[in-house]
């Protein structure tokens, strides 16, 4: 191709051609990239929340890619303002046969909620779900073991509105209804089991951990820290400040280096089930110190005690009302909510949305809503 002198001359004086190559194309090509980002912009733009003093680095930072991106499930959810009753209107306990917990309201309110429960908790079955394939006459019938669950659902839910306003409530109205845990869903996901010894073949320290399981967020740490700590009422706590603490994990209340690892094993379920990071509460200088902390760590001190109640007082005594198939794999336990139920990896439940407005008779256990806050 090239005259034969040059060929000769080429081979004569061989020259590294590749290094500087690369180094110009290199260089070339950042600049080219450098101008496509300063003409078009930055192209995984972010934003992140200060949570702490400026230079402290407490900040949780998350792309507008996910920041922005509405929850998929905000726009299913099915909402409808109430009937404000005026007086003299049929109450539901009047007009049927077996009205527990609903009696006090109107007739149209009560089957406004029963729209609702299918909505949010059986939108393929309909009524059916809870009250069989009969005739309307029929429904107050308990022999369905689904409508019996729903009932304490309704308390459950009352009683989470009411008793943990501050955790539900928190920064704004938004409470919960049935929605917030099943999104149109019979089972709801997230929900949890207890989960014993992960490892038969030993007794002792590795036999709760040690191998990736999803409820150690799949690390070395203990699998069983949700039961301890949000059925169990364990204390939540590194083991001491102290370099070496004399005792014995045999001991009774002997805080373990154990004990530290369970923690940390609830504290990542934690900022997973909330899409956030540790700094989202603490100052990671000093996890321990309460002093040291944000508002948000008030609050999940309060969903804490929540959590415990919603699974010692309303979710384990259902345990013999379920069907064998909805029970653990391992301990035929109940099934168990937690954080990730409700926030489903956000850090507001259907970030933020209020879903109680509509809802005054989910918010209320005295039987009587308010509807006073209800525009039309
Ligand atoms: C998720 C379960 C669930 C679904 C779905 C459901 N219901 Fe109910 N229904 C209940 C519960 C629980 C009660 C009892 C409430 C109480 O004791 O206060 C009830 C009671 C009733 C009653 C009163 C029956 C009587 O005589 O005592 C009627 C009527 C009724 N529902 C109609 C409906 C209709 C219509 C639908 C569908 C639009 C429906 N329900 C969907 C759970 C459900
Ligand atoms: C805090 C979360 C939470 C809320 C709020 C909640 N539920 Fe549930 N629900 C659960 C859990 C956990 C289960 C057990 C799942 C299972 O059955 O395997 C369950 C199960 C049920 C079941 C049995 C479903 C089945 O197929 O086994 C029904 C029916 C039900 N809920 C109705 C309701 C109704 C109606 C409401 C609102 C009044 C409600 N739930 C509110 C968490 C919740
Ligand atoms: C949503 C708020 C929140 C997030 C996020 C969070 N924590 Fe916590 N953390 C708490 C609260 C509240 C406690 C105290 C619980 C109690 O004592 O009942 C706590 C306790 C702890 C403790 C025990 C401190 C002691 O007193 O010994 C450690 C360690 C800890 N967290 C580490 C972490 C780590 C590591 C992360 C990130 C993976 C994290 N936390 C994420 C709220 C949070
Ligand atoms: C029954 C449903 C439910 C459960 C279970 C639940 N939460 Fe919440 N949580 C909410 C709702 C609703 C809000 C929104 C309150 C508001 O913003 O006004 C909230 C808000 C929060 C906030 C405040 C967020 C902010 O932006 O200020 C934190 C922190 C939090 N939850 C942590 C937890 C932790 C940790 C757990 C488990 C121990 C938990 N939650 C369990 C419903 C729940």
């Amino acid at each position: 191709m090239f005259p034969t002198w040059f060929d000769k001359w080429n081979r004569e004086n061989p020259t590294d051609i590749w290094g500087p190559a690369f180094l110009v194309g290199g260089a070339m090509g950042a600049v080219v990239v450098a101008g496509l980002i300063i003409a078009w912009g930055q192209p995984l733009p972010g934003d992140s929340l200060q949570t702490g003093p400026r230079g402290t680095g407490m900040s949780v930072p998350e792309f507008d890619r996910d920041r922005l991106a509405p929850d998929p499930s905000i726009a299913d959810f099915y909402t409808e303002a109430p009937y404000v009753p005026e007086g003299g209107e049929p109450l539901a306990r009047d007009v049927y046969q077996n009205v527990q917990v609903l009696g006090d309201l109107t007739e149209d309110n009560f089957l406004r909620l029963m729209n609702a429960f299918s909505a949010w908790v059986a939108p393929d079955e309909g009524c059916a779900y809870c009250h069989g394939d009969v005739d309307l006459e029929e429904y107050g019938q308990d022999n369905l073991y689904t409508k019996v669950v729903a009932r304490n659902m309704i308390q459950m839910t009352q009683s989470i509105n009411e008793g943990w306003d501050g955790h539900v409530n928190a920064n704004k109205q938004v409470g919960v209804t049935c929605y917030t845990c099943h999104r149109g869903e019979n089972v709801p996901s997230d929900i949890w089991f207890r989960m014993g010894p992960v490892n038969e073949a030993t007794a002792g320290w590795s036999s709760i951990q040690n191998r990736a399981t999803s409820m150690s967020q799949f690390t070395s740490l203990p699998s069983d820290a949700l039961e301890t700590y949000l059925l169990n009422y364990g204390r939540i706590g590194v083991h001491d400040l102290e370099s070496r603490v004399a005792g014995s994990p045999a001991d009774a209340g002997f805080p373990s280096i154990q004990d530290t690892e369970r923690t940390y094993a609830l504290m990542n379920y934690v900022a997973n089930s909330l899409g956030v990071n540790c700094v989202f509460c603490h100052n990671s200088r000093a996890f321990y110190d309460g002093a040291e902390v944000t508002p948000q760590w008030g609050t999940e001190s309060l969903g804490i005690g929540m959590v415990q109640e919603i699974n010692n007082d309303w979710l384990v005594p259902l345990r013999d009302t379920y069907p064998p198939e909805r029970l653990g794999p391992v301990h035929a336990d109940a099934p168990k909510a937690a954080c990730k139920t409700c926030h489903k990896g956000y850090q507001q439940p259907m970030q933020g949305l209020n879903v109680i407005a509509d809802w005054p008779e989910l918010a209320t256990t005295s039987g009587t809503p308010d509807y006073s806050g209800v525009t039309e």
